[in-house]
């Protein structure tokens, strides 16, 4: 290794934006997620979207990957994919996930935890259909997750659907669509200076109802 230790010990930001308090937090967790995405909009951040997804396997072993969430409402958090892929397969087996978004600008982060199920299957041809053509012929491409031989592989087939739709309209494949992450727990955290973070935590109680109470850094 060329990196020596100390260069990675020694990163360190003191964060000073300003604090997260009680008394400004909203009373549930979408109206708060939903003024912090503004603001990372409105910051110009890089791929605001992108959120961490965490699953896990029937033996509680798990594995994360970036994805891109498409739609946030009450209901919860979505994103999309192949559902043969490993996350998927993960999903189906173990209905449990968690997502973090960091956005490094504005020294946040929000952890999600929560149940996974599919959207309709209206809502995945919807937004399947509003994808440019290039897109949804990826989708058609690539078996998610899988052992390739190569790239000209995924170039022929490619090339090949590319005929082959050169004047149809793409259908969605069946094994592809939306996943919604409907939590039960939502974390806000704002880094401030000498590690004394805040962290306001949203917890959904067997009435349904969201409390927050605040957790040391
Ligand atoms: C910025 C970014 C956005 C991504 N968005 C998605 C996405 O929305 N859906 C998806 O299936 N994969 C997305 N990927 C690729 C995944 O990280 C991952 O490689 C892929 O889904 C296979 O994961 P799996 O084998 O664990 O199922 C994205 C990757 C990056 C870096």
């Amino acid at each position: 290794m060329s990196i020596d230790k100390s260069t990675i010990q020694n990163l360190r930001q003191d964060y000073r934006s300003a604090s997260l308090l009680e008394s400004d937090v909203a009373e549930n967790p979408y109206s708060q997620f939903e003024k912090w995405f503004t603001e990372a909009l409105n910051a110009e951040v890089l791929e605001p979207n992108a959120m961490t997804l965490a699953t896990a396997n029937t033996n509680g072993i798990p594995s994360a990957r970036i994805v891109l969430l498409k739609e946030f409402t009450n209901e919860g958090f979505v994103f999309y994919t192949n559902y043969n892929s490993q996350k998927g397969k993960e999903i189906e087996s173990n209905p449990y996930a968690a997502l973090i978004f960091f956005w490094a600008d504005l020294e946040r982060q929000i952890r999600i935890e929560g149940v996974v199920e599919k959207v309709s299957e209206e809502e995945s041809n919807q937004y399947f259909n509003s994808r440019p053509k290039g897109s949804q012929l990826g989708a058609l491409t690539s078996p998610q997750s899988e052992t390739i031989n190569s790239r000209e592989f995924l170039e022929k087939k490619l090339a090949d659907l590319e005929k082959q739709y050169e004047d149809k309209e793409v259908i969605k494949p069946e094994h592809w669509g939306g996943y919604r992450v409907i939590p039960n727990r939502i974390e806000f955290w704002q880094g401030q200076s000498n590690r004394l973070h805040d962290r306001i935590v949203y917890i959904q109680g067997k009435d349904k109802n969201w409390k927050f109470e605040r957790l040391a850094p």
